[in-house]
C-alpha cells in the first residue's frame, strides 16, 4: 500500500493507506476530521467538499 505525506489544517501526516480509500474516508477515519460528511454520495450536494490548496474538491 502506498504511503502518503500531507498536511491538513497545518498539521503533517504520514500514513499508509489503500489506493482505493476515498479522501472522505481518509479524513474521517485516519485523521479523525469528522466534520467532513457523506450525504448524497454522488457529488451533488457538496457536504463532502474540502479545500485542497484553496480549491474545492
Ligand atoms: S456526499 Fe459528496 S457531494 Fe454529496
Amino acid at each position: 500500500m502506498p504511503g502518503l505525506n500531507f498536511m491538513v489544517n497545518g498539521r503533517e501526516y504520514s500514513l499508509t493507506v489503500s489506493p482505493l480509500m476515498r479522501l472522505l474516508d481518509l479524513l474521517r477515519e485516519e485523521v479523525r476530521l469528522t466534520g467532513t460528511k457523506e450525504s448524497c454520495g454522488e457529488g451533488e450536494c457538496g457536504s463532502c467538499t474540502v479545500l485542497l490548496d484553496g480549491r474545492p474538491v
